[in-house]
């Protein structure tokens, strides 16, 4: 039996961190679009990886199991990515906070439930959610701890109290963040770890997309004006989920790391500050 990694999400970001550390691994790679994951798992496996693409919406809860299970046929589940996700441009509100609040908050809750001892995860989250003003310590718990299947009830969740996709996408990524540390106690009793990551702007088709649609200039003047003063790649985010990943982040657990040359530090106290 070999050690297994689930990793949803097969996009370029996933893939970057896949290849870091999924080496004597049985991998099972999940999207929703299964061509996605087809092709990806074509590519590695002609890198030498032991792979199977698998169909899998992570905003079902069914289809989270089915992925485990897959997992499970071949030995214990020790790794997790989770690089699944829609951007503000690519889906309506409904669906961003189905597929990237929901769904990771399920898929966080469903792994933890399985994961080995010893057992390391990692959950893409964004820049974005560190944007926003600070919440209330109340919602900040709510997104941390509410039931999984209550979360889309919450009422800071509601049309009325959602501007608009960015928003959404937002709360998203801010709740990713509040699970993990939440995840991470539970995950600590089995032993295991669980970290997120907040990229910035980094070159993807999800980018891509963004770049062309109605944000784009607002993105391309963000890349331009932070210190980096370039967009990331996915392997940047790949070199900080590989230490994650490994036994030299022992110690890391519940945190979440923004990776964005510098593009927030420049929205609070440099040129990207809005104005007033
Ligand atoms: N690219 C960036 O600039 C950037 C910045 C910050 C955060 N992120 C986050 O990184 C993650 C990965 O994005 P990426 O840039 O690699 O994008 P990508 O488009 O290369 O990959 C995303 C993958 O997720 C899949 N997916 C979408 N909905 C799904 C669902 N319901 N179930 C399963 N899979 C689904 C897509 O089919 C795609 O293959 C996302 O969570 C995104 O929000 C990206």
């Amino acid at each position: 039996m070999k050690d297994v990694m689930l990793w949803l999400g097969a996009g370029q970001i996933g893939m970057a961190i896949a290849r870091r550390v999924g080496f004597n691994q049985k991998i099972i790679v999940g999207d929703k679009n299964i061509e996605n994951a087809k092709n990806i798992a074509k590519i590695m496996t002609e890198a030498g990886f032991d792979i199977e693409p698998v169909e899998c919406d992570i905003s079902n809860r069914e289809s989270i199991l089915n992925l485990i299970k897959k997992g499970q046929e071949y030995g214990e589940i020790a790794t997790l990515i989770n690089a699944a996700g829609v951007s503000p441009s690519q889906a309506p509100i409904e669906v961003i906070l189905k597929v990237d609040l929901y769904g990771t908050a399920v898929l966080l809750e469903e792994v933890g439930k399985v994961i080995k001892k010893g057992g390391r995860g990692v959950t893409i989250s964004s820049q974005s959610g560190h944007r926003m003003p600070a919440l209330t310590p109340e919602i900040d718990e709510q997104l941390a701890t509410t039931p999984t299947e209550e979360l889309l009830n919450l009422e800071v969740l509601q049309p009325k109290n959602i501007k608009d996709t960015l928003h959404a996408y937002q709360m998203a990524k801010r709740c990713n963040v509040k699970r993990v540390m939440a995840e991470a106690v539970k995950w600590g009793k089995r032993g295991a770890r669980l970290n997120s990551i907040s990229p910035g702007i980094i070159v993807t088709p999800l980018a891509i997309d963004e770049f062309n649609g109605i944000r784009g200039d607002f993105y391309k003047n963000m890349f331009a004006k932070c210190p980096a003063g370039r967009p990331g790649t996915a392997d940047e985010v790949a070199n900080v989920a590989e230490l994650l990943l490994t036994e030299k982040a022992d110690f890391i657990t519940g945190s979440d790391f923004l990776i964005d040359g510098g593009a927030t530090a420049a929205y609070f106290y440099g040129g990207l500050r809005p104005e007033k």
